[in-house]
């Protein structure tokens, strides 16, 4: 059977929980790739190891023989990748099969401080990032001074980047935002470890995948965040610095895009975001915070609570039209089973005129949502092993979250666990 290549994007404002999806269809993946973002991600999986939340390691690694790739477009904290990389060793699953391209980027500790103290300059505009170092770190990518993970096995080089670099950096941080200065030894020095850690696995990813798509293998590419998010196509300037949508997938992995078969839009029956940034539906009130506490909601990279809103049917038909979804997954639909009535976000109401397509974050950020309330069906769905199992009023929810957004439903999520998956 020839393989597929599945591209796996969130279709709100991350948080969709694709984390569960990939690990699902990573059963049936030769290959795993992350191909944007990096420990800014909080990936939730629930499986027979346990309950895990990754950051920077693929979903893949959960399946001996899959081989999970850091991609080119990823940015990585070296530190940070061993440590959970340990972690993960701890509750006995294998991290043997992971891999890193030495083209992706190294977040290194002066984009971290970087990130906090930029973030917090920026006043109104202030993004509210997972101060994880992305932004920073991409900055230095295209500013074409970031530091490669090739450059962690070669100290001539790595110095002399590093020196040039560090200088600009200290610069920066003493007189603009008055921090202390980097050492550029101490982390000359730390890096040349890293890489020493990670030597095996640095390696030119292009081989990998060339052999996976001449032998029709199955591909996963696993995409963190969502479109609203998106560098060019998210509510700027709240957005992370990568393009997480299928063609930024391509780019990150090196994988053409005619080879992409499948994009599978992730959305939450309802819907969630952290940090800044226009969200129509937000619910400001008890419901908001009932369905906090129900679904759980608070961010796995961060801790902080999550904003909740209704289901927006104008972000998510946008976002599945900029990735060319092909199919949807619902998720946590169970978080909505004791409610009566359910309103879905139809379009936007903006100056008195009705607005059905996204509008540009300005606008976006004054739009009165425009809803349909759909009823509920007040009964468990947890036990559902079937679509049909689930109440008449739940499958009409999802029929009419599928005509809304024109996507046709893939598979939809029940409960954490990877048995509470119901396909389509
Ligand atoms: P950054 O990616 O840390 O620069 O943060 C940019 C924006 O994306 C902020 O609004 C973050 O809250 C958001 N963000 C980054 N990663 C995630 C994630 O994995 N889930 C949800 N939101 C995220």
């Amino acid at each position: 059977m020839a393989g597929t290549v599945t591209v796996v994007v969130g279709t709100q404002w991350g948080d969709e929980g694709k984390g569960k999806l990939v690990d699902l269809l990573s059963k049936e993946a030769d290959l795993c790739m992350r191909f944007q973002g990096g420990g800014n991600a909080g990936h939730t999986v629930v499986n027979n190891y346990g309950e895990f939340k990754l950051h920077l390691v693929p979903c893949g690694i959960f399946n001996a023989n899959c081989i999970c790739v850091m991609g080119t477009g990823t940015v990585i904290d070296p530190q940070d990748l061993l440590a959970e990389m340990e972690a993960i060793a701890s509750k006995g699953v294998s991290v043997e099969q992971l891999v890193i391209s030495d083209r992706a980027h190294v977040v290194m500790p002066y984009h971290k401080l970087l990130d906090k103290v930029e973030d917090e300059a920026r006043g109104a505009y202030r993004v509210e990032t997972t101060g994880r170092g992305i932004g920073p770190a991409y900055t230095d990518k295209v500013g074409r001074i970031g530091i490669r993970f090739h450059d962690l096995l070669h100290e001539d080089i790595l110095r002399a980047k590093l020196s040039a670099v560090i200088k600009k950096h200290n610069a920066i941080l003493t007189h603009v935002y008055g921090q202390q200065p980097f050492d550029a030894e101490e982390l000359i020095e730390a890096a040349l470890a890293w890489g020493q850690q990670l030597k095996p696995r640095i390696v030119d990813t292009m081989p990998i995948v060339r052999a996976a798509l001449q032998e029709n293998k199955n591909v996963l590419l696993e995409g963190q965040l969502s479109a609203m998010k998106d560098i060019d196509w998210g509510s700027y300037p709240f957005v992370t610095s990568s393009s997480p949508t299928a063609a930024g997938a391509s780019a990150g992995s090196g994988i053409p895009p005619r080879y992409i078969n499948r994009v599978i839009g992730v959305a939450k029956a309802y819907s969630t975001q952290v940090g800044t940034g226009p969200m129509p539906t937000e619910l400001h009130d008890e419901m908001g915070a009932h369905l906090r506490t129900l679904g759980g909601e608070f961010g796995a990279t961060t801790g902080r609570p999550r904003r909740i809103g209704w289901f927006d049917a104008v972000v998510t038909r946008y976002v599945t039209e900029i990735n060319g979804c092909t199919d949807l997954n619902i998720t946590k639909l169970d978080v909505l089973d004791t409610l009566a009535e359910i309103p879905v976000c139809t379009g936007y109401r903006y100056k008195g005129e009705l607005i059905e397509h996204l509008p540009d974050p300005v606008i976006h950020e004054k739009c009165e949502p425009v809803y349909e309330v759909l009823p509920g069906w007040q009964q468990s769905t947890e036990q559902a092993k079937t679509l049909a199992d689930l109440p008449r009023n739940a499958r009409n929810y999802l029929d009419r979250l599928a005509e809304l957004v024109n996507v046709r439903i893939h598979s939809v999520g029940v409960g954490p666990n990877r048995d509470q998956t119901l396909m389509a």
